[in-house]
């Protein structure tokens, strides 16, 4: 494992029973779930509060749209509840998702050629700028949602390369798997798929990923020991993790 970006633990969310900046259960704003749960039916109970979250947002189509429904993240849900729709996550109020992911580094080639419906305004980083990923390579993004950083991912990996998707969210699955077509429309790529997990228990098998990615959502794990040890058990030798958070 070589690289690691995370931004969260540092500047947003520096301790990791709580957070100075947010409220709500999105984008890693859930000062419960930071917590560490004294039991596996704790761990459960908050992982079903992150899911029902994220439910709302896939069934709205963005984060703002959810926000009055499913909490704040960033700067409290006043702010958010009077945005129209759109809204970035971890963004200033007033950006739109599209806004938000040019505003962190993706290109408008990197955002022309993902379905516009993966970008949810969930992201809060960039992980595939620092993964230097290759031709041929898999890589595997740890909370995928609606699939933005894998249709992200796809391209520079290419037809020989291969990118796996896990989320826990039924419908957040559902959502990226329904984006595939624009994604093969856009790019004539076949190499993307969805699997519905929890980044505890990957359904990844060992040794077979070249390169974990995450944006924003490492932090929304009740069992962070747990999460680092599966990135290890999945990742082959020489393996490296990007993540965001
Ligand atoms: C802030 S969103 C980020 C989505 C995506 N990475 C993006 O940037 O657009 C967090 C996602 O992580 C998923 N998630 C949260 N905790 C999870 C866990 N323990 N296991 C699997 N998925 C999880 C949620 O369902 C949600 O889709």
């Amino acid at each position: 494992m070589n690289t690691v970006n995370d931004r969260n633990q540092d500047s947003k969310n520096p301790s990791p029973h709580g957070n100075a900046c947010c409220s709500g259960t999105q984008c890693g704003c859930n000062s419960s779930a930071a917590a560490v749960p004294a039991t596996s039916v704790e761990a459960d109970q908050l992982r079903q509060q992150v899911r029902a979250g994220y439910s709302k947002i896939a069934e709205s189509g963005s984060w703002s749209a959810a926000a009055p429904a499913a909490a704040s993240c960033c700067g409290g849900s006043a702010a958010k509840t009077a945005l129209p729709a759109g809204g970035g996550c971890c963004g200033p109020a007033t950006f739109t998702p599209e806004q938000l992911a040019a505003a962190i580094g993706y290109s408008a080639g990197e955002l022309a050629s993902t379905p516009a419906e993966s970008n949810m305004g969930l992201s809060c980083g960039n992980p595939t700028a620092i993964a230097s990923l290759r031709a041929g390579e898999v890589v595997l993004d740890l909370g995928a949602g609606g699939g933005f950083d894998c249709f992200v991912a796809g391209p520079k990996v290419g037809a020989t390369g291969k990118v796996i998707g896990v989320d826990m969210t039924p419908d957040m699955v559902s959502k990226a798997r329904r984006n595939m077509a624009a994604y093969t429309r856009q790019t004539g790529l076949t190499n993307v798929e969805f699997r519905l997990g929890e980044i505890e228990s990957l359904p990844v098998a060992d040794g077979s990923v070249d390169v974990v990615i995450s944006n924003c959502v490492l932090n929304l794990s009740p069992d962070k020991p747990r999460v680092w040890k599966e990135i290890a058990r999945v990742l082959a030798p020489g393996g490296r993790v990007a993540v965001s958070d």
